[in-house]
């Protein structure tokens, strides 16, 4: 009974619970006391909150059933003794000390109690005075649960915020990502963004075999991978995530879902067997307690894995770490793409070099041939002719006549072979330079279409490699070629300059002018070649046309050394 005999039936009255005195009828009064006795505590123990009556000198009259069992003691062992001495909450000490100090009769303040098992409750206690303000009653209403509930609520509006705030921040640092244009890059351009947010990425790649994920790339520092390294005994960039065949890597790259992991439980999975216990050392090390696993996934297509880790890393960032992953997939995809389209040119830009090279070999050795056997055997001809005219009877004149006719056309075809070699291929560009070998050819040129000729060649010849000379000169034959058959001109001029390093040869014409259409014309295929040809030594050839004013073709290329060659 948790009604003393000097403290409750006194404040029955005063709480309004107990019945009125009659000092008349001495049987009923203690009757009537009792009954009121009892239902004041009913009413007590029945109250959802705990309930005490202290007087002013702190000292406990009495309490509800519900304080003294969050206390484990029973009501009766309270009694008498001081405000907080079981040392449970000073906080509720403190407020009944202030109470009875202040002239306030009614007060109420929020307080934390621990209860015998130790558990932190909270409370809001009401206090009022009664008698004279020697006694007071304290009911501390149980707000636990509720700040329970706030708690959590708070929690997760924080986890959301922080959550929509990492989503934000990623999808930034996913536009610098997918501005990367190699693999390589890409894998850099993530590392340094998640980075940039305070976490750590780890990427790997799915390796051709599709048999392991291949370690790509990790932002950890040095000093870390090395105290790793230390506890696991192994290298880092050697790492593989092996297959576990119903491992959670497996599960995530089937089924291309982003997970939440703890990072020891991720390392127990990924280290090697005899390594497995180490993987909760491991983490601590690393100072990495939680992870994300996304899958890079592309049209079904899974390219490996990105892992963020770092401490604070909850369930609710899986959304933000998840539209990472697959838009830095997407730049992958891209950069990888990108990489073949780039080795692809690459491969035909070679094979179009090696095909000139080729075929430049070929003429000069057709050209070498002609000249050389064929000029030999013309000439010994000749010279038979002309011993066997020697020789003829003075009175056969028609036949001398015939030997005559015949040593002309000797000399004809002598001409033409001696032609058509230096066409195969100028031997002046081997012997005497470009500069002169582009003399003769616009002599050529002019003699052959009747168009005049400006020629504004420097003095000296120019020391340029062979091959490089070569594919200017053909270059330059074919700009020719194109006014003659093209541009319906009067007028061609060439101008042939070294600027410091810089040779730059313009050949232009009074014609019809080309288009910018023509130009950027896939099938303009002699524009191409010209282009093609010059790039491959690193230099720029321009096209410009105006309307029935001409047409202007400029080519730039860096002079090499004479015998560099190619760079
Ligand atoms: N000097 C020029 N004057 C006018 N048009 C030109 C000239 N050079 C080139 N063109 C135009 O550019 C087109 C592309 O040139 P090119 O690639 O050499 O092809 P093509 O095999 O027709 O010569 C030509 O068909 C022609 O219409
Ligand atoms: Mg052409």
């Amino acid at each position: 009974m948790a009604l003393d005999q000097k403290g409750s039936p006194r404040d029955s009255d005063d709480l309004g619970v107990g019945a009125s005195r009659d000092s008349t009828a001495r049987e009923q009064p203690v009757e009537a006391l009792q009954q009121a006795r009892d239902q004041l505590q009913a009413v007590l123990d029945a109250i959802p909150g705990i309930v005490s009556w202290i007087g002013a000198d702190l000292r406990y009259l009495g309490c509800n059933r519900r304080l003294a069992e969050a206390l484990n003691l029973s009501p009766e062992a309270l009694v008498g003794r001081e405000v907080g001495f079981l040392g449970t909450s000073p906080e509720l000490a403190a407020f009944v000390r202030e109470f009875f100090a202040s002239p306030a009769r009614e007060a109420s303040r929020g307080i934390a109690s621990r209860e015998a098992q130790g558990a932190l409750r909270h409370y809001l206690v009401v206090a009022r005075k009664y008698q004279q303000d020697r006694v007071a009653v304290f009911v501390g209403i149980d707000l636990t649960e509720r700040k329970r509930a706030e708690e959590a609520l708070r929690h997760s509006l924080e986890e959301t915020a922080r959550g929509q705030r990492l989503l934000l921040a990623l999808s930034q640092a996913a536009q610098a990502v997918q501005r990367a244009r190699s693999p390589d890059e890409v894998h850099r351009v993530i590392g340094d963004e998640v980075a940039r947010l305070g976490y750590h990425a780890t990427l790997f790649t799915l390796t051709d075999d599709r048999a392991h994920l291949a370690l790509s790339h990790h932002t950890f520092e040095p000093a870390i991978v090395r105290a790793a390294e230390k506890v696991a005994g192994i290298a880092v960039q050697d790492f593989r995530l092996p297959w576990a065949p119903a491992g959670f890597l497996q599960r995530l790259l089937a089924e291309g879902e982003t997970i939440f992991r703890p990072t020891g439980e991720i390392l127990a999975e990924a280290l090697p067997g005899p390594l497995r216990s180490l993987a909760d050392r491991l983490a601590d090390r690393l100072d990495l307690q939680q992870s994300i696993l996304a899958p890079l996934t592309v049209g079904g297509q899974t390219y490996g894995l990105l892992v963020v880790t770092g401490m604070g890393l909850t369930e609710a960032d899986v959304p933000a770490v998840t539209a990472f992953a697959n838009q830095t997939a997407v730049a992958l995809e891209n950069a990888r793409l990108y990489a073949q389209v780039r080795a692809g040119e690459e491969q035909l830009r070679s094979l179009a070099s090696y095909l000139q090279t080729a075929r430049e070999e070929e003429r000069s050795h057709i050209a070498r041939e002609i000249h050389d056997e064929l000029g030999q055997a013309l000439t010994a001809l000749k010279m038979d002719l002309s011993w066997l005219a020697q020789r003829l009877p003075t009175d056969q004149s028609h036949l001398a006549e015939k030997t005559g006719v015949m040593s002309d056309l000797i000399d004809s075809i002598v001409q033409t072979v001696r032609r058509v070699a230096t066409e195969l291929r100028p031997g002046l560009l081997d012997h005497v330079g470009l500069t002169a070998a582009i003399e003769w050819q616009i002599q050529e040129f002019a003699e052959r279409t009747g168009i005049a000729c400006d020629l504004y060649l420097g003095e000296e010849e120019l020391a340029l490699d062979s091959d490089l000379a070569t594919a200017i000169f053909r270059i330059f034959q074919e700009t020719l070629t194109n006014v003659a058959r093209h541009a319906g001109a009067t007028k061609v001029g060439v101008e042939l300059q070294d600027r410091s390093g810089e040779l730059v040869l313009i050949v232009w014409d009074n014609g019809r002018g080309l288009t910018e259409s023509q130009v950027r014309d896939p099938r303009s295929l002699g524009l191409l070649g010209m282009r093609e040809r010059i790039r491959a030594w690193g230099g720029d050839i321009t096209f410009q046309g105006v309307q029935e004013r001409g047409t202007t073709v400029t080519l730039r290329v860096r002079r090499p050394s004479a015998r560099g060659g190619r760079q």
